[in-house]
């Protein structure tokens, strides 16, 4: 069983690794802080009753049978839900999704695209870490879409949903021919996300471990690029809140004038 004091260690890694790549040293800090807290409550909480039993609905579970599997986190009336492919090894260690360097980047970002990770909700397509990061297969994708994040999705009624990756995108487009091969293609458009029937605006952009691989200027680069992804989905947001509001003084107006 981890501890807070591993934790504390995992934080200071993640914390000289990001500014290696070139990373405000600021920023860092507090992104550190809020996924080190994410940890240190899942420390406790597991030291009160253990990691919850897995889910065997498929057979990536088999695959790294040392790791936890994560439901989602954040938000529960979310307008933003960030969705990446599934487990890395730091989330499968704490069963909690994006808490690895990734997740920590992602937090970085969403602070500087004015989305407080805590006002966002962050999840997966598999709840599974899948062998060596592997993206899953599109049966295994839509199995355990249709048992949990069809869902979440339903509760929370994010208005944007954002992909994160190339594997995020496909498994959630509602025309998955349609998408380009690769994510320098597609970071930055728009394409309809469905879920079980639920459809969604959604946003493709980089997984934030793509831009933990640069550094230097590419960093700053890749970085730029999906805060601005990010930026976009909370401007969306704006727009879409303000069309329903404009509908329902249309509406409202009428009805006084019949
Ligand atoms: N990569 C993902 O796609 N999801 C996580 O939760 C962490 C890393």
């Amino acid at each position: 069983m981890r501890t807070i004091d591993d934790v504390r260690n995992i934080m200071r890694d993640f914390m000289r690794r990001l500014e290696n790549n070139g990373a405000d040293p600021e920023k860092v800090r507090l992104a550190v802080a809020k996924v080190g807290r994410l940890m240190a409550l899942r420390v406790i909480e597991w030291r009160l009753h253990g990691p919850p039993k897995r889910c065997t609905a498929c057979a990536i579970h088999e695959e790294e049978p040392e790791y936890h599997q994560a439901f989602g986190s954040g938000n529960p009336s979310a307008e933003v839900a960030l969705i990446g492919q599934g487990l890395g090894a730091t989330e499968g260690e704490y069963g909690l999704p994006f808490v690895g360097i990734a997740g920590t980047l992602l937090t970085m970002m969403l602070e500087d695209a004015g989305l407080p990770r805590e006002s966002v909700y962050l999840d997966n397509i598999v709840k599974c870490r899948p062998k060596d990061n592997r993206a899953p297969a599109r049966e295994e994708a839509l199995k355990c879409m249709e048992l949990y994040l069809a869902d979440q999705l339903m509760v929370i009624k994010p208005r944007v949903i954002v992909a994160l990756g190339a594997a995020a995108v496909r498994a959630l487009a509602k025309d998955p021919t349609s998408v380009p091969g690769s994510i320098t293609k597609m970071r930055g458009s728009w394409f309809t996300a469905a879920v079980r029937g639920m459809e969604f605006p959604a946003v493709a952009t980089y997984h934030p471990a793509y831009v933990v691989r640069k550094h230097g200027e590419d960093f700053q680069k890749a970085y730029a690029e999906m805060v601005s992804d990010l930026r976009a989905a909370a401007e969306k947001v704006a727009q879409l809140k303000a069309a329903r509001e404009a509908a329902i003084y249309a509406a409202l107006r009428g009805r006084a004038a019949g």
